[in-house]
Order: C-alpha cells, then sequence, then structure tokens
C-alpha cells in the first residue's frame, strides 16, 4: 500500500533521508578530525567575559551520536520510513491498530462482561457506569459535554427530558442507529404569523411574553394551513408524548422550558422560520453491540442516579 503516485518521490523520499543521516556521519567525522589546539579560546566573547575554548567535543559525546546514526539505520531496515520500502519487520499502525482493539475487546472487565446485564442494573453498577463513562469520553463528549449536559443544538442527556424516548431500549436504539430530527421550514407563513406562533410557543415557560400575541398565535396553531402539530402534537407537547408512529420524529415538547437551541424570541422565530436539521451519528457498526449497549446503561444512569 502506497500513497506515492510515481516511483520519483519514492526516491526522492529515500535520498533526503539517506543523505540527510550520512550527512551527520560526515560531519561528526569531520569534528573528530580536526585539529584543535586545547586550552586557547576562539577569541569570541560573550557577556564581556564569557569566552568559548577550542577544545573537540568529549569522545563519549561524540560516540553517543554516531550511535544515532547507527540506530537510525536500523530503525529504517526494521520499519517503514524509507519512501515505500515496508521494512523488515512487517510493522504497520493498523495491524498495531487493530491488536490494540482486539486486546481491549478481550479484556474480561472490559464492555463484553456487560453485555447480558439489563441497562437499569449497568447504570446501578458504579464499576460499569466507569467503564462506560470512559467510552462517553471518547465518543460522545464532544457533542453531549463531559457531564452530558449538552449544548446548543445537542440534547442534555442528563434531565430525562427525551426527544426520542428514555425507556432502555429506546436509548439503546438511539446510540445503535442514530437520529435524525427534521423540522421543514415555515417561512411561507410570513413574519406576523411566525412572530404570533413563537409568543404562543414562549408563552408555555417564558415570562416576557405579549398575551395577545401569543392569543393570536394560539388562534395560528390550529389553522389548517399551519402544520406544527403534525410533530409537536395537537397539545404542543411534543411528538413523544404521542407515541405510536410519531415516537422517532424527535418534535420536542414545547411547553416546558427545557430547550434544545434557546429561548429567546430570535432564536425562537429562527427555528420556525428556517426549520431545523440535526443528527445523532449513528454507532452500531463502528462500536459494536456490547460497547452501545454499555454507553446505553451509561446515558440511563446520567438521569437514573
Ligand atoms: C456529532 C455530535 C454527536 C455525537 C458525537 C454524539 N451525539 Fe448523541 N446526539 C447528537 C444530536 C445532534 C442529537 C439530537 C438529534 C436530534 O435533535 O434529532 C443527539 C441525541 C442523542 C440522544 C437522544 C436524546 C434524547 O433526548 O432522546 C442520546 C441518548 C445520545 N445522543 C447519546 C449519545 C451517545 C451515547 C454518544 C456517544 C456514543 C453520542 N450521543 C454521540 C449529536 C451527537
Ligand atoms: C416535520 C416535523 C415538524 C414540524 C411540522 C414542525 N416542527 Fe418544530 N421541531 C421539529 C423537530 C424535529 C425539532 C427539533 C429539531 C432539532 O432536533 O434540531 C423541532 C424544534 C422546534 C423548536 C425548538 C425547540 C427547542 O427546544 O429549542 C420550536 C420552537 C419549534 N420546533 C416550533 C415549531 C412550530 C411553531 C412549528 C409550526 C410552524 C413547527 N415547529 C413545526 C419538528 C417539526
Amino acid at each position: 500500500m502506497s500513497d506515492f503516485t510515481s516511483e520519483f518521490w519514492n526516491y526522492y523520499v529515500i535520498g533526503v533521508v539517506l543523505i540527510g543521516i550520512i550527512g551527520c556521519a560526515v560531519f561528526l567525522w569531520s569534528q573528530g578530525a580536526a585539529t584543535y589546539t586545547i586550552g586557547k579560546t576562539t577569541g569570541h566573547a560573550w557577556d564581556e567575559t564569557l569566552e568559548e575554548f577550542n577544545n573537540p567535543l568529549p569522545k563519549w559525546w561524540s560516540w553517543l551520536f554516531y550511535i544515532t546514526v547507527v540506530f537510525a539505520l536500523g530503525y529504517l531496515v526494521y520499519f517503514p520510513g524509507l519512501g515505500k520500502f515496508a521494512g523488515i519487520g512487517g510493522w504497520t499502525s493498523v495491524k498495531q491498530w487493530e491488536g490494540e482493539v482486539q486486546a481491549a475487546d478481550a479484556n474480561p472487565d472490559g464492555p463484553k462482561k456487560y453485555s447480558q446485564m439489563p441497562i437499569p442494573a449497568i447504570a446501578a453498577d458504579p464499576e460499569a457506569v466507569e467503564t462506560g463513562r470512559r467510552l462517553y469520553m471518547t465518543y460522545c463528549v464532544q457533542c453531549h459535554g463531559p457531564r452530558g449536559e449538552g449544548s446548543r443544538g445537542f440534547p442534555n442527556l442528563t434531565d430525562n427530558d427525551w426527544l426520542y424516548g428514555g425507556e432502555p431500549e429506546q436509548i439503546e436504539e438511539t446510540i445503535r442507529d442514530g437520529r435524525n430530527g427534521s423540522m421543514t421550514a415555515n417561512d411561507y407563513l410570513g413574519e406576523d404569523t411566525i412572530r404570533d406562533l413563537a409568543s404562543y410557543v414562549r408563552s408555555f415557560s417564558q415570562s416576557d411574553v405579549d398575551p395577545a400575541s401569543a392569543n393570536r398565535g394560539r388562534a395560528a396553531y390550529g389553522r389548517e394551513d399551519v402544520i406544527c402539530w403534525t410533530c409537536h402534537g395537537r397539545d404542543l407537547k411534543g411528538s413523544l408524548a404521542q407515541g405510536g408512529d410519531y415516537l422517532t420524529l424527535g418534535a420536542p415538547n414545547l411547553t416546558d422550558d427545557v430547550w434544545l437551541y434557546d429561548p429567546s424570541e430570535a432564536t425562537v422565530i429562527e427555528t420556525i422560520t428556517k426549520g431545523r436539521v440535526n443528527q445523532m451519528p449513528t454507532w452500531g457498526k463502528f462500536l459494536g453491540p456490547d460497547k452501545v449497549h454499555l454507553l446505553a446503561g451509561y446515558v440511563y444512569s446520567l438521569s437514573h442516579k
């Protein structure tokens, strides 16, 4: 396997590397062969009194450098490094990585140990939770935060308020298969209606709402051409509360004070106008069932302390 598209670069790299190493050896040899006048200074002076003697390098010091040259050549024979020459040792980064993954999977205290344990039991087992936390800190932390607190657009996993459900199987399914939250744009409704809808939505949890606008918004929510309810439900309690086919839509409950984005009027108007598309990646293939199961237990523990 090689990334070189022509032989030229292969030989070019080999040339640069070998010339570098041989250059070092020649330089060392020339230093050893030079004549010195021991005890005489070179004539420079720094900081007024700091002078440099013209003494040779100590022998042991030169030998250390010769050893590094020999080591470098031996290394390049054994490991890949000289152009596309693979080295006689057969080492590759992929092989090393696969070996480490296999060792980790075979570890009797790793994720496999918990593959038959029910998710709530994992959440109640401190050792399992700690193993799960380490996986979480590798694969999930960048989006959901170090304590599962989430951030704008990335749901909080600690609050037991769910887009896709908090039952053990639902959490496991979310992690294994991923989720797509998609809200279509509504700019066709016009600015005034959108502002009123935003007021209506915000009136459930915010105090700075104009009641007249919220009332108009409530009327608009029931209109034929306003389709919010097809995802958020007639009661605005979100798709999860509607059950059945709605379960995988991921439309949030709009009546509580839990926000995926923020509750400011500007943001709510932006969401309604332009819609939102959001994705939780799928992990089943990449991590395998044991790790997914353990992570589900860890996520479950975050909201079941
Ligand atoms: C690239 C960012 C990203 C990474 C990495 C990520 N997630 Fe997510 N996750 C999301 C987004 C975005 C959502 C919300 C999807 C939506 O709004 O439709 C989500 C949703 C979830 C949910 C559903 C929450 C609910 O309220 O129903 C769970 C559970 C979850 N993630 C767990 C995890 C775990 C465990 C990992 C690590 C294996 C992980 N996530 C890694 C972005 C990410
Ligand atoms: C096709 C389904 C669908 C329709 C129709 C829909 N929504 Fe949504 N809505 C969603 C989804 C899914 C999300 C979450 C987006 C995400 O995960 O980023 C969302 C998010 C929101 C949010 C942000 C909530 C938060 O926690 O930050 C608001 C506000 C909102 N919708 C209001 C509305 C209003 C008002 C309408 C009607 C004009 C509407 N939605 C129509 C699916 C829909």
